[in-house]
């Protein structure tokens, strides 16, 4: 095998075996390979694309590049979010499926960019701790059926370095490969059940909801390639995940929730990815499985689980009960409607970057982030406002100066007059 054959037969569209994938992805990842070389075949696919069968070996040799876990856990369940702006579905739907009997175990990343991540979420909970070992991660898992950690072993090494070079080389935005991206890191998680959240619009990966439902449909192939039980659904990133974005603002939101206070966008999302994760663990029918996730949020099931994962995570369990125990603001500013406006929509990317600047964001992997920070949503696509209502607050203890913040932050209003609303 060399790899100018294996360059060229991609620049002519013509099919690659495993053996070929699998050698590549080897070559690659232990050097033998070099970038440039690598770089060519990338963009064959990102020109050419990839056969389903190609995408499949691709997603499994980039799986086997690295670990891959085995929990002392009989059956387990995963969701993975392709990436939004507010997106707090994990901290929801975690404790509804341990409260219907099907455990959850995650590992998440931090955030990087206009999107949040997990771990940060957690970490805005005084005391939590998310570098549990292996046998701790186990230990909560057995008894409250969700935990969530960092990752501590590295998991898909061949994804690292292949990310890496597409982000600097304009091969990122090719389907096959992006499927092949997530999809190997999911696998190597190994649980049992996957749903995966694709998400579309102006705060996602994916900006059209046509490219979604084409990225979904190739990576629940994927998933079920590899002897998964998975479920892919496309969902809108047109307007933020609930109302609140920022790390402790988005931890209020998700116990707000589950303590039954909330309905809305958020709770429908999360209510239909909780449904399809129990339907593919066997729970029963999708209506049954949205009633048992209804009920587990209603009777504070839910609610029970997380309370108890952390404080076996070393967190502050009471913020369960008094959302004020979370990280509080310094400072705050309201964005304001100067005359009667009709909200038209919003740009996420925008809100994510706007949440960035107040500092609940990082651009560097290294940036300090400030768990208070976010913004508030106080109103929502279709709302008519009158002069002076609030569109929008923005909370930070690090920025001072909100005027960069809040210029991004109007941008990121699409409304219906043709004058702009005034900062106050
Ligand atoms: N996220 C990933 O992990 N990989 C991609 O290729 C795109 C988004």
């Amino acid at each position: 095998m060399n790899i100018i054959d294996i360059i060229n037969k991609t620049k002519k569209s013509q099919e690659l075996n495993e053996e070929e994938i699998s050698w590549l992805v080897n070559g690659y990842t232990n050097g033998d390979i070099p970038d440039y070389q690598m770089s060519a075949w990338l963009m064959a696919v990102c020109l050419n694309g990839l056969t389903e069968k190609e995408t499949f070996a691709l997603t499994a040799a980039m799986r086997d590049s690295g670990e891959i876990l085995h929990l002392d856990i009989p059956f387990t369940v995963d969701k993975h979010s392709t990436g939004g702006v507010g997106d707090k579905t994990s901290l929801i739907i975690g404790p509804i499926a341990a409260a219907c009997g099907v455990c959850m175990a995650k590992m998440s990343g931090r955030g990087l960019g206009h999107t949040g991540g997990t771990i940060d979420k957690l970490e805005s909970i005084e005391g939590y701790r998310t570098d549990l070992s292996l046998s701790e991660f186990e230990a909560i898992l057995k008894k409250t059926g969700f935990s969530i950690i960092s990752q501590s072993v590295e998991f898909c090494p061949a994804d690292k370095k292949m990310y890496a070079l597409r982000n600097a080389t304009g091969t990122v935005d090719s389907i096959p490969l992006i499927c092949a991206s997530i999809m190997s890191k999911k696998l190597a998680m190994n649980a049992d059940c996957l749903v995966l959240d694709v998400k579309y619009g102006t705060g996602a990966f994916m900006k059209t909801k046509e490219d979604a439902e084409k990225l979904a449909v190739l990576m629940e192939k994927a998933g079920k390639s590899a002897g998964k039980k998975c479920k892919a659904v496309v969902t809108d990133m047109n307007t933020p995940l609930g109302k609140n974005i920022g790390n402790a603002l988005e931890v209020k939101e998700a116990v707000e929730l589950l303590q039954g206070k909330s309905k809305g966008k958020l709770y429908d999302v999360c209510i239909e990815l909780a449904a399809d994760l129990l339907e593919l663990a066997g729970k029963g029918t999708n209506a049954e499985c949205r009633k048992m996730a209804e009920d587990a949020v209603s009777s504070g099931k839910a609610l029970g689980v997380l309370r108890e994962t952390i404080k076996l995570q070393g967190g502050n369990e009471k913020i369960c009960d008094d959302t004020s125990l979370l990280p509080k603001p310094l400072l705050k500013y309201e964005i304001r409607a100067t005359k009667g406006m009709k909200i038209l929509g919003f740009n996420c990317e925008e809100l994510g970057m706007t949440s960035l600047l107040l500092g609940a964001g990082r651009l560097n992997k290294t940036d300090k982030i400030d768990m208070s920070a976010g913004i508030v949503m106080n109103c929502d696509v279709g709302d008519q406002l009158a002069a002076d209502d609030i569109i929008m607050t923005l909370y930070s203890t690090v920025c001072s100066d909100f005027s960069d913040a809040a210029v991004r932050a109007l941008n990121a209003v699409k409304f219906e007059i043709t004058e702009k609303p005034s900062y106050t």
